[in-house]
């Protein structure tokens, strides 16, 4: 081996620079907060520095060198009623709503939910091919998507672009096909599960209908880049869209039907399976991956959160089936009582399932409603149960009050924005050891070999540790406070 001037030159300086600073005791950390007791919000803190490592009670370990999954990205979803409101809003609104969420300076959102057809959040029923027996779908049309959906995206991804290369992913998923399609015909489910499946005669045209609904976003500029094949199939409300499924009945429609049509069709687009609850999750995968016919065609696994943590869970998937990648579709809080003063702690519980998840394997992270209106509306779920808007209404990380232009950001934004803004594509998630403390931590490197790490207290007590690193059995640490109910994220090279 000959090794030219210059490299020899480099080696040197290396060489030189690692006797000048033995270790690396000069690496200053850069770290953002925000504090209930303060008015910190996603707020950027004085820069602090690594010096050698001390003794401490309370310690968080950092290592990059023990790597685990890589990061998909994180977002929100593009409902209907989301869209609405959206288009309620005056054009500085519109452009200061993309900008937190798509833009450089806000949760830099690089993912995306998007409805195939009506769901609970809706302002009515709609499908795009109502003519009962049109088996080709002739009549096929996302003409409705058109009014409020589709410029909600455009706005989206021309936020984007002004910084990025990177792709929006959108994830779209179906709540029902059009009545005419199922037994009993219906958009709900008005007798519970046990009678709420596609006809027979109809799976190869509901198929059809997601290959379509692609092209036609295609045609529209806008790339689908995967689908679910059913939200919550496990879940059949009578008040809104659903349809049944069970894993084997899911297995079969994506091994006969659904499979071979989009690999036909749209060979690049992802199929999710499930997108439903943690509970769940071990058994659904294990009937369709230990099938190679219907596992063939698909890409990984959705989940939501409303069974609760189950972390354990995912770890177990992940174990059974390793290369398929599991992402976190849907999770939502109850309607916030007060938009001005909202809860701390449903912030604190969108980190912690991002960090209990991201530990287990999950990739990537959607939430759902963008926005919704300060009632936690609208949606057309039905009287009986919701009383217009006020009762069923659900949180968004942005509330908005249409009529008088204000937007609320709830404390959810900003507790996601500690992990979203912070961790782009392509980050992979580190090793992280909590001793001494209760603190929830995760940490990435970045694909610029940023080391990203993510620190909530959900005390009500400040809580000080030691952050500790180690490259290559070389320590180097930090005494930091975690104030009462807080969350930080820290940056170093
Ligand atoms: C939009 O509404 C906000 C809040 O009322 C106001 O400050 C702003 O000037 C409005 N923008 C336009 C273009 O009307
Ligand atoms: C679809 O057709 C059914 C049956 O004719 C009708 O009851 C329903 O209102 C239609 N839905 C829409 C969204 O037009
Ligand atoms: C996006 O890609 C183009 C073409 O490869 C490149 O010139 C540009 O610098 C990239 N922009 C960003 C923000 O990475
Ligand atoms: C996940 O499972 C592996 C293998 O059983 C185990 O070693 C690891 O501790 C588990 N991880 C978590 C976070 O529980």
């Amino acid at each position: 081996m000959t090794l030219s001037a210059s490299v020899v030159a480099e080696l040197f300086f290396v060489l030189l620079v690692a006797v000048v600073c033995p270790g690396s005791s000069a690496t200053t950390i850069q770290w953002y907060r925000t504090a209930r007791g303060n008015s910190d919000r996603l707020s950027q803190q004085t820069s602090i520095t690594f010096g050698g490592d001390f003794t401490s009670s309370s310690t968080i370990t950092v290592n990059r060198q023990v790597t685990y999954q890589t990061v998909l990205g994180f977002g929100g979803a593009f409902t209907d009623s989301a869209s609405y409101i959206f288009s309620k809003l005056n054009s500085t609104l519109q452009a200061q709503l993309l900008d937190m969420y798509f833009s450089e300076s806000g949760l830099k959102y690089n993912m995306a939910r998007l409805p195939i057809g009506s769901c609970d959040f809706s302002l009515e029923n709609y499908n795009y091919d109502n003519t009962s027996g049109d088996a080709d779908l002739s009549k096929f049309s996302i003409n409705h998507d058109k009014e409020n959906i589709i410029p909600f995206i455009k706005g989206a991804l021309t936020t984007m672009q002004k910084w990025t290369n990177d792709s929006l992913n959108i994830v779209a998923s179906p709540w029902s096909p059009p009545g005419w399609m199922k037994v009993p015909e219906s958009p709900y489910c008005p007798q519970s599960c046990s009678n709420c499946e596609l006809k027979d005669e109809y799976k190869h045209t509901w198929a059809l209908y997601f290959s379509k609904f692609v092209s036609a976003y295609k045609s529209e500029e806008i790339n689908i880049w995967g689908v679910t094949v059913q939200n919550e199939p496990e879940y059949c409300p009578s008040n809104y869209e659903s349809m049944h499924f069970t894993p084997e009945t899911e297995r079969d429609f994506i091994k006969t039907y659904l499979g071979p049509q989009l690999k036909e069709d749209h060979p690049d687009l992802n199929i999710l399976i499930y997108d439903h609850n943690k509970d769940h999750v071990v058994e659904w995968a294990k009937t369709i991956y230990s099938d190679s016919d219907a596992a063939q065609y698909v890409w990984g696994t959705a989940i939501h959160w409303y069974t609760g943590d189950q972390f354990s869970n995912l770890n177990t998937t992940h174990n059974l089936f390793p290369d398929r990648p599991i992402l976190a579709t849907e999770s939502t809080e109850n309607r916030e009582t007060n938009p001005k003063s909202p809860e701390w702690g449903k912030g604190e519980h969108y980190a912690h399932d991002i960090i209990g998840d991201m530990n287990n394997w999950v990739v990537g992270f959607i939430d759902w409603n963008l926005l919704l209106d300060v009632l936690g509306g609208p949606n057309h779920k039905g009287p009986d149960e919701c009383e217009g808007a006020v009762k069923c209404g659900f949180d968004s990380m942005l509330l908005v009050d249409y009529n008088s232009q204000i937007i609320y950001p709830q404390v959810f934004y900003y507790y996601v924005g500690h992990i979203s803004k912070f961790v782009p594509r392509e980050s992979v998630r580190i090793d992280t050891v909590v001793a001494g403390s209760t603190l929830e931590t995760v940490a990435f490197l970045t694909p610029d070999k940023t080391v990203v790490v993510v620190v909530m207290n959900r005390q009500d007590h400040p809580v000080t540790f030691k952050l500790l690193d180690i490259v290559d059995g070389s320590k180097q640490a930090v005494r930091v406070t975690a104030l009462a109910r807080s969350i930080q994220t820290f940056m170093y090279r």
